[in-house]
């Protein structure tokens, strides 16, 4: 683990950033921090590279992974053109968490899109990647920095958890900022379609860019997703996370009966609710007054489980809008579609 303090100096040298940068240029994968959550990168024009980032962790083949750059000018070879609502996105969001989907272009190695025509790219807000890119030299293909599907690390401590002895290093800038992932936003459709929901809302999307729609697969199971990677079981606890859409009477009484048949039960609380719990283990995720704070401590909270003899979970739910969207997202996932209505 090589520590680098977010406020850094960016004209300055960073022995730990320059030896990451030189295993990422031998074609081996290190993981850095971005201000959604950490990733596991690797040289993007590189099949072998992107190769030992599947392996550690153990993702499926057909999932594409994200190219992150640090200027625009590395766009080319990447795709191979820019609607004029992409490029008012990049204006608008980038550096930030906003991923766009556009057509390849002729350098990306074949494995980082699966096969797919187009290619997932992002500028990262955060100085630590975006110097270890420069230094390399090189666009940068990584997912988040877990094994397959545990929750996304949001510090470095989640990263060497997950993957200790399986890669050369850890650079580590603290904990991330907005605590769930970028937004994918698909450019090569009519419109823009949202592919998943993250740290740039629907709303601040249609202000920059027009009309924008969910992908259809986000709001109806019956529907395939068309984000490869919405398919597969994510950010899961060890114990059986169920979501409870009702009151914390309701949800007691759910936990009450677990309890007399001798579980052990977990809740995952807002702030404003969380003294009103009795269960073995409470675990408080941000106040519902400010969304953004249940984001920033959604996976922290979700890892925290697994460190107690929990035996089932309940969980709140949170209002859908802005940032909501992308909690609620991540919840249904944890909670592989089990929703318990009052
Ligand atoms: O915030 C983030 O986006 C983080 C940080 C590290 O940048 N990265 C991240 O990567 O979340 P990952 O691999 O965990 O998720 C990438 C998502 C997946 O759902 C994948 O299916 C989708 O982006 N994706 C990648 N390329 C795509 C493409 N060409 N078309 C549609 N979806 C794509
Ligand atoms: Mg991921």
């Amino acid at each position: 683990v090589w520590s680098v303090d977010k406020k850094m100096d960016k004209e300055k040298e960073y022995p730990q950033i320059t030896q990451a940068s030189l295993w990422i240029k031998k074609n081996e994968v290190v993981a850095f921090p971005t201000e959604t959550v950490y990733g596991l990168g690797g040289n993007a024009l590189s099949d072998e590279a992107i190769e030992k980032i599947f392996q550690a962790k153990g993702r499926p083949s057909d999932n594409p992974l994200i190219v992150h750059i640090a200027s625009t000018e590395q766009l080319e070879g990447i795709v191979s053109s820019i609607p004029e609502r992409a490029k008012k996105l990049m204006d608008a969001f980038w550096p930030g968490p906003l991923t766009l989907v556009l057509p390849k272009g002729e350098d990306v190695a074949g494995r980082v899109t699966a096969g797919l025509s187009t290619v997932a790219v992002r500028m990262p807000d955060h100085p630590v990647a975006m110097k270890l890119i420069k230094e390399c030299g090189l666009p940068l293909a990584a997912p988040s920095a877990n094994v397959s599907g545990r929750p996304s690390p949001t510090t470095a401590q989640h990263v060497y958890e997950d993957l200790k002895g399986r890669i050369p290093g850890i650079l580590d800038g603290g904990a991330t900022g907005v605590g769930v992932e970028s937004t994918v936003v698909d450019c090569t459709a009519e419109t823009l379609v949202i592919l998943r929901p993250g740290g740039v809302t629907k709303e601040q999307l249609e202000e920059a860019a027009g009309e924008t729609s969910m992908d259809p697969g986000l709001l109806n199971e019956k529907e395939a997703p068309k984000s490869p990677g919405m398919k597969y079981t994510h950010y899961a606890p060890d114990a059986p996370l169920y979501l409870v859409d009702g009151s914390p009477a309701f949800l007691q009484e759910l936990m009450d009966k677990q309890k007399e048949a001798g579980r052990k039960i977990g809740v995952l609380t807002s702030e404003e609710n969380a003294s009103f719990y009795q269960a073995d283990t409470i675990i408080p995720c941000g106040s519902r007054e400010k969304l953004e704070s249940v984001a920033h401590h959604l996976y922290d909270a979700l890892r925290a489980f697994n460190e107690s003899d929990v035996d089932i979970i309940y969980g709140e739910v949170f209002p859908k809008k802005g940032v909501g969207a992308a909690i609620m997202n991540r919840l249904e996932k944890s909670a592989g579609g089990r929703i318990i209505k009052e």
